[in-house]
């Protein structure tokens, strides 16, 4: 199968879902579905060509799918830690963008501040990924509406609601559930909300979709009627230092039998994991029969396959 057959992503680069345009979500899936149901179809879709990933922050998940489905495409991915070494650091975001569209082909970039990956798409000519920076991360929230598409066929008025810190992951599932009109509630402690001007991203796009997005407070009001409830780690990658301190201000917040019995009998489950089992959530909701959230891990691996494919199937 060829690309062109689905039709291929207008900007250059992904990072943040807020630059999507209407549309461009469901070419995503579409193209998702397609190379998750036959694999062997797209084993060449991007023969010879190359990834550089460049991580400053640790990853099993989004390192090992994008280094695994470059190989499933026919390409190949160079890895570059940078964990040790800031980006910047060594050289100017602008001479390594410069470099690296001289060998590779696109670039994945897990980082702390959305401005780099902002400097290094600015400055090369090649496609950027957001593999996760501070900001937000739209391949994983990309691949828990991907599976909640498989579960329900359409997400429109479904409504998911997130518990916990209004971080990274948070900010993208704003963006991706108003995008797709599926309904959101953000349920945070006071002073740990979403960035206001996400959830101002998000419900511009609301008007337009018909999603109802809800920032609230109290967890027990907040997943009554839940078709999904989503929680992710207290304290993200950087903010070790405030594990502690975030543990009191969190500990109301964990997603537990009690909470779930609050939501639809049938809720599901989601986490983008890591997990904590006794922190955020408990072993019995994690672990337990509604829990999707090895599917969503699986689905990071056909959702970036896509996103490859759509932002690196053409000479640019
Ligand atoms: N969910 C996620 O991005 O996992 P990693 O941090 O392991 O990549
Ligand atoms: N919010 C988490 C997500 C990890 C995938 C973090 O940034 O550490």
């Amino acid at each position: 199968m060829t690309t062109t057959t689905l039709g291929l992503l207008p900007q250059k680069d992904l990072l943040t879902i807020a630059q999507l345009g209407s549309g461009d979500v469901e070419t995503i899936f579409e193209t998702t579905r397609s190379i998750k149901g036959d694999r062997a179809a797209w084993s060449r879709a991007l023969a010879g060509k190359r990834l550089a990933m460049i991580f400053e922050k640790d990853s099993l998940r989004t390192r090992f799918t994008f280094d695994v489905g470059m190989q499933d495409l026919g390409g190949s991915a160079v890895f570059m830690d940078h964990r040790d070494v800031r980006l910047g650091s060594r050289e100017s975001l602008k001479d390594m963008a410069k470099n690296l569209e001289r060998w590779v082909d696109g670039i994945v970039a897990r980082v702390y501040k959305q401005r780099a990956l902002e400097e290094l798409a600015a400055n090369c000519s090649i496609p950027v990924v957001n593999g996760l920076s501070d900001h937000v991360h739209p391949c994983q929230a990309l691949s828990d509406f991907f599976t909640l598409t498989e579960r329900w066929q359409d997400v429109a008025g479904r409504r998911v609601v997130y518990v916990g810190d209004g971080n990274n992951t948070c900010h993208s599932l704003l963006h991706v559930a108003a995008r797709l009109g599926a309904h959101i509630t953000v349920c945070s402690p006071e002073g740990y909300e979403p960035n206001a001007r996400v959830v101002s991203e998000a419900m511009l796009i609301a008007r337009e979709t018909g999603s109802d997005i809800q920032i609230v407070n109290d967890p027990e009001q907040a997943v009554k009627g839940a078709d999904a409830v989503y929680t992710d780690v207290w304290a993200s990658m950087g903010q070790e230092d405030e594990i502690e301190e975030r543990s009191a201000i969190f500990n109301d917040y964990r997603v537990d039998e009690e909470l779930m019995a609050l939501a639809r009998p049938d809720a599901l489950f989601m986490h983008c994991l890591p997990a904590h089992r006794g922190q955020e959530v408990t072993a019995g909701v994690i672990d337990g029969p509604n829990s999707i959230v090895y599917d969503i891990a699986e689905n990071r691996l056909h959702v970036q396959k896509a996103i490859l494919v759509l932002l690196m199937g053409r000479d640019r």
